[in-house]
C-alpha cells in the first residue's frame, strides 16, 4: 500500500496527554485496524483509528510529541487500514479496555449499536482526569468505570469491574488495553477464549508481514497482517501477557502503552 498524505482537520483535547486528531479523507476502516502514520522528520508508527476519519495518541515517545506539536492544517504520511479489524457477532457485546486502548473499542461500541447489538462497557483508567470517551460509551449503553486511585467508580485496575459484570451472558467480549490487563480478563474468563477478540500490540515496523518484528511465539503470528485483533484462544499458550519482542527483535518487559 502507497503512502498518502493526509492534512490534520481538527485536534480535539481529550486529556492532558492524549489529543484526537480528525484527518482529511475516511480511510473506510473497521474498528481494530490500524494505520502506520508517519510523523515527518521522527518516525512511523502505528496508531488505532477511533473513528472512520479520526486516531487518539497518547503522548509518551519522541513520535507521540512531535504529533502534540502538529496543529491543523499540518500533514501526515499515512498508510491503512492495515491488520484485521474486530468481528461483529451476536447480539451482545461486552466492550473491556484500559486507557487510551479504549479509543477503537468507542468505534467498534458505535458500529455495534448501529447494526442493533446491546453495548455494554467496563473501563479503566488512572484516574478520572485520564478517562477518555466517556461520553461517547455512555451513549451507547451501561459503563462499568474503574480508576486506580479511586478518583470515580470502582478503585483498582479494570478487572476489578468484572464483579459487576457476568462476562459468561454476553455473546462476545471484546478487549484493547494494556496486555497485562487483557492477559488477566482472558484468565478470569476461562472457558469463553473462542467468544474474546483481543487487540493486541506488538511492536510494529514495516506493516506487511515481511520483517518478523511483531511476531508473537510459539506460532510465529504476525500481528501487523494476522492480527492486531486475534482471538483469546489463539493466545493462551505463548508469549502473551508474558513478554513480547523489543525495538531490537529481543524479548521484553510485557507492558503496554495502549
Ligand atoms: C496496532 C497498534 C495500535 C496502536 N494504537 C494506538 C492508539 O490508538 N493510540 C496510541 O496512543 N498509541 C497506539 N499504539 C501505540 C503507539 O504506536 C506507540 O505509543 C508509539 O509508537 C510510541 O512512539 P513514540 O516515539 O512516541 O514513543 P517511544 O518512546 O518510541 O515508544 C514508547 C513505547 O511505545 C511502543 N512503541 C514504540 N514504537 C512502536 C512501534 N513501532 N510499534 C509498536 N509499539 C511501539 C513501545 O512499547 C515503546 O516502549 C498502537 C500500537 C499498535 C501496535
Ligand atoms: S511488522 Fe514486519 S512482519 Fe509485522
Amino acid at each position: 500500500m502507497r503512502p498518502a498524505s493526509s492534512v490534520i482537520r481538527e485536534v480535539l483535547e481529550e486529556t492532558e496527554s492524549v489529543r484526537t486528531l480528525r484527518l482529511d479523507h475516511s480511510f473506510d476502516p473497521l474498528p481494530g485496524q490500524y494505520m502506520m502514520l508517519w510523523v515527518r522528520g521522527v518516525d512511523e508508527i502505528p496508531m488505532s483509528f477511533s473513528g472512520p476519519d479520526l486516531i487518539t495518541v497518547q503522548r509518551v515517545g519522541p513520535a507521540t510529541r512531535a504529533i502534540f506539536s502538529l496543529d491543523v492544517g499540518d500533514s501526515v504520511g499515512v498508510r491503512g487500514p492495515l491488520g484485521t479489524g474486530f468481528s461483529l457477532t451476536g447480539r451482545s457485546a461486552l466492550l473491556i479496555g484500559g486507557g487510551v486502548g479504549v479509543a477503537p473499542l468507542a468505534f467498534l461500541g458505535e458500529r455495534a449499536r448501529a447494526v442493533g447489538m446491546e453495548v455494554t462497557s467496563l473501563l479503566g483508567f488512572r484516574s478520572t482526569s485520564e478517562a477518555v470517551f466517556l461520553d461517547r460509551f455512555r451513549r451507547l449503553g451501561r459503563v462499568v468505570l474503574t480508576t486506580d486511585d479511586g478518583s470515580e467508580g470502582i478503585c483498582g485496575h479494570t478487572s476489578a469491574g468484572l464483579c459487576e459484570l457476568d462476562p459468561s451472558a454476553f455473546d462476545q467480549i471484546y478487549l484493547c488495553g494494556p496486555e497485562v490487563m487483557m492477559w488477566d480478563v482472558i484468565r478470569r474468563c476461562q472457558g469463553m477464549e473462542s467468544r474474546i477478540q483481543a487487540c493486541i500490540s506488538r511492536y510494529i515496523k514495516c506493516a506487511i508481514g515481511v520483517c518478523g518484528s511483531c511476531c508473537i511465539d510459539p506460532d510465529g503470528i504476525r500481528v501487523c497482517v494476522e492480527g492486531p485483533v486475534i482471538r483469546a484462544d489463539r493466545l493462551t499458550a505463548g508469549e502473551f501477557g508474558r513478554y513480547r519482542r523489543g525495538p531490537s527483535g529481543g524479548p521484553d518487559v510485557c507492558k503496554s502503552v495502549h
